[in-house]
């Protein structure tokens, strides 16, 4: 019989797939404390996403652009269907609803200050317009929430467009949290609710139920506004196919669908990571509703949801997108990366960039923060330069891989411009596989 006693010991731990290092400390976390985990940011786990696809390139049976000497349009015109005013934008990258609140002032400011210097929009949030954010913002989206939280009439008509969220990629289905701890006086006065009380934001709007409702709403809101502004409506990206053909019906001018990883300002974690879809299986459906309807490019899709760069923002193009919009990325380009603030990130158990306790309010770099002190380390004028030279970069990205696929506009950028790199990407976009002609479904290859 063999003696188990003389075995030699173990030197290190052996974690199973299942209930690995991040599992256990969670399961230890719950049990310590009673309460779920609450951040910001999108998903951490690896999902299907745009680095999935690949851009084929001109060689004998495609002619490429010259970089240097031709043309590679990029501007987009937003809310062509009713819209009196249509937006026109010069690039196709625009910056998402974040709200103030969750956003400290300045950095409303500077995100105002980067969009508008390269010719495109920003949004507001939950929580309403500030008077910065809109002196700022060349071409400002109001957004119309389930909260109502700091909705204004007057602020209908100061904005150039008007979103209305029914939902986000990050947590479908759910509405948004901001602690007591960033409820200042001038959150709590903008929202007209209590200062420092943690503030949970309705998951649905309170006066519709359903298309018929929201088509009446969104009369009301084209009445208030004379017609003139678009109105885009926001999905997260849950049942896409389905909420798109009926955001058409209900008369939006433009469809804004955010996946899965798209950022939130706080949340449970459990939503974060187990609700809705990611954004690469979400752009097909809604696409294919748009052209079953005749709708395609009459009502521009909007995007988001983990875009990063240039090459996100064209292969999202490419599948049928009319522009793309960022969160994450935004703040991440406007953090500062001073070793100063590296050292406080390090205190904070995390390094620039990566930060993602936001609902926490204790932002070194003032970005998602109400403390005033750390909010005035954000200089708007040198945050919004750094928005600009980002999204600048963004736009030149698309553009080297538009003009590569011999496109003369970021429009022209099409499936067939496209491989997937895997399996799950073909299925979920019709993209072929690489080096062959097929993805999964297609018949007779
Ligand atoms: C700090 C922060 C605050 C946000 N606040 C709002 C909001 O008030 N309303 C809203 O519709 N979406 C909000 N979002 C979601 C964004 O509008 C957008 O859908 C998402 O950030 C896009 O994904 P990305 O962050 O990966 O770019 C917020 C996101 C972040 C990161």
């Amino acid at each position: 019989m063999t003696d188990n006693t003389k075995k030699t010991p173990r030197t290190k731990p052996r974690f199973s797939a299942t209930f690995d290092p991040f599992t256990i400390s969670e399961i230890q976390r719950a049990a310590a404390t009673g309460i779920y985990d609450i951040r910001g940011a999108g998903t951490k786990r690896k999902l299907p996403h745009f680095d999935d696809l690949l851009f084929l390139g001109a060689s004998i049976s495609r002619y490429p652009l010259e970089g240097y000497r031709e043309r590679c349009d990029t501007d987009v015109v937003l809310g062509t269907r009713f819209a009196k005013k249509p937006i026109h934008l010069k690039t196709p990258v625009t910056i998402a609803g974040m709200s103030f609140g969750a956003l400290s002032a300045q950095a409303k400011e500077a995100l105002g200050r980067g969009a508008s210097a390269v010719g495109t929009s920003t949004t507001t949030g939950d929580g309403g317009m500030t008077p910065e954010e809109r002196g700022h913002s060349s071409t400002l989206v109001y957004q119309y929430l389930p909260s109502r939280y700091g909705m204004n009439p007057d602020d209908l008509r100061r904005a150039d467009a008007i979103e209305v969220v029914v939902g986000q990629g990050a947590k479908p289905g759910g509405g948004g949290m901001l602690l007591g701890q960033k409820i200042s006086s001038r959150v709590a006065r903008m929202r007209d609710l209590p200062e420092g009380i943690d503030q949970r934001s309705a998951c649905r709007h309170p006066d519709w139920t359903g298309p018929d409702d929201l088509e009446i709403k969104i009369e009301e809101l084209r009445e208030i506004t004379a017609w003139e502004k678009p109105i885009y409506i926001k999905v997260g990206a849950s049942r896409p196919y389905y909420d798109v053909s009926l955001a058409v019906k209900a008369g939006a001018d433009v469809v804004v669908l955010d996946g899965m990883q798209g950022g939130t300002a706080a949340t449970q974690e459990v939503f974060i990571e187990h609700v809705g879809l990611p954004i690469l299986s979400a752009i097909r459906p809604a696409v294919q509703a748009l052209q079953d309807l005749g709708m395609h490019r009459k009502v521009q899709l909007i995007v988001s949801g983990g875009i990063r760069s240039g090459a996100d923002m064209a292969k999202a193009l490419a599948l049928g997108a009319d522009a793309v919009a960022i969160g994450t990325a935004a703040l991440i380009a406007l953090g500062d990366q001073s070793p100063e603030l590296a050292d406080e990130y390090a205190r904070l158990g995390t390094v620039p960039g990566a930060y993602d306790d936001w609902q926490d309010g204790r932002d070194p770099a003032g970005i998602t923060t109400q403390d005033p002190e750390l909010a005035a380390r954000l200089d708007p004028i040198l945050g919004g330069r750094r928005i600009a030279n980002y999204l600048s970069v963004m736009t030149m990205e698309a553009q080297a891989i538009a003009r590569a696929c011999g496109k003369s506009h970021l429009h022209n950028l099409e499936p067939e411009d496209l491989v997937a790199l895997t399996m799950e990407a073909a299925a979920m976009t019709r993209i072929p596989l690489a080096g062959t002609e097929w993805y999964p479904g297609r018949q007779g290859f």
